[in-house]
């Protein structure tokens, strides 16, 4: 069968609604096609909350990157980055280590070219163009600019959804934490059925129309991502509830954290 999708205004092939294009239109942005505007309203139709969710899941990505930096962390690695958008790492970092140094990765082109353009000239950050699976690959790309004998701060906010079980995103971690050195950290974030209304899985469901279908996970099974770290303060808990006294960008749905239907924590590598 043929994988021709839609074309866009410009008569541009854009294949299937895509994840990072619909994640862009859920935050305001302009980096998405008819394609991903349909599915993605018809997600909304069913899970009114996904906007405030995705922004939600940007204000922790805010917040734990400046943690971070307040913690003397200056090098990053944002697996399955996204299209730029308001408050990117690059630029929480830079606020107050303007030498901090950012490789973003992901695997979709328009994410990438958005990125490209963004970060023309900038010597301290560049993109990757690459699957996240293939650690072996985005390390040593990375290692251009990544010192990996330092402490790194490895992000995977939300995306680790969109690999299946088979996948296995647990050991897709644990080679990437073979290669960092102790002081290190992992964030991440990932959505999760739990404590979610009927229309959450109505809208996951609807990613399987997309190029990237999504897996919620259990507490359990999110928590279990952080193995080999020692999950800080306090633990995995829904990104409204990650850490709200820190500065930073927050939400509204703050009241009631089960809303943002993503879990979210930080962790670090400890010696041995
Ligand atoms: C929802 S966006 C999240 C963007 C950003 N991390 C954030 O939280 O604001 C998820 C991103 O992960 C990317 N992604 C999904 N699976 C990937 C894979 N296997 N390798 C690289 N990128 C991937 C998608 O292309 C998309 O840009």
């Amino acid at each position: 069968m043929s994988e021709v999708g839609p074309a866009d205004a410009a008569g541009q092939d854009v294949g299937p609604a895509n994840a990072a294009r619909m994640y862009d239109y859920y935050l305001g942005g302009s980096a998405n096609f008819a394609v991903d505007r349909a599915l993605a309203d018809r997600a909304i139709a069913v899970r009114p909350a996904l906007p405030a969710i995705a922004r939600a899941n940007r204000a922790f990505l805010n917040r734990v990157v400046a943690h971070l930096v307040g913690c003397g962390v200056d090098q990053f690695l944002d697996l399955g980055s996204g299209i730029p958008t308001v408050g990117n790492v690059h630029e929480v970092a830079a606020r107050s280590t303007p030498d901090a140094r950012v490789v973003y990765v992901d695997r979709e082109p328009v994410a990438v070219a958005y990125a490209q353009e963004l970060l023309r000239g900038h010597d301290r950050a560049t993109v990757v163009h690459a699957d996240l699976r293939d650690s072996d690959r985005v390390c040593r790309d990375a290692a251009e600019l990544l010192d990996f004998s330092r402490p790194v701060a490895l992000l995977a906010v939300a995306a680790l959804h969109f690999l299946p079980d088979a996948d296995d995103p647990a050991g897709v971690l644990a080679r990437y934490r073979g290669a960092l050195t102790p002081g290190s950290y992992l964030a991440l974030s990932h959505g999760t059925g739990d404590h979610q209304p009927v229309g959450a899985g109505i809208g996951t469901a609807l990613y399987q129309q997309s190029t990237s279908p999504i897996t919620l996970r259990t507490h359990a099974e999110v928590t279990a991502l952080f193995d080999g770290f020692q999950v800080l303060d306090p633990g995995v808990v829904f990104t409204s509830a990650w850490r709200p006294d820190l500065p930073g960008p927050h939400d509204r749905l703050a009241a009631r954290p089960e809303q943002a239907g993503f879990y979210a924590g930080l962790a670090r590598l400890g010696p041995g």
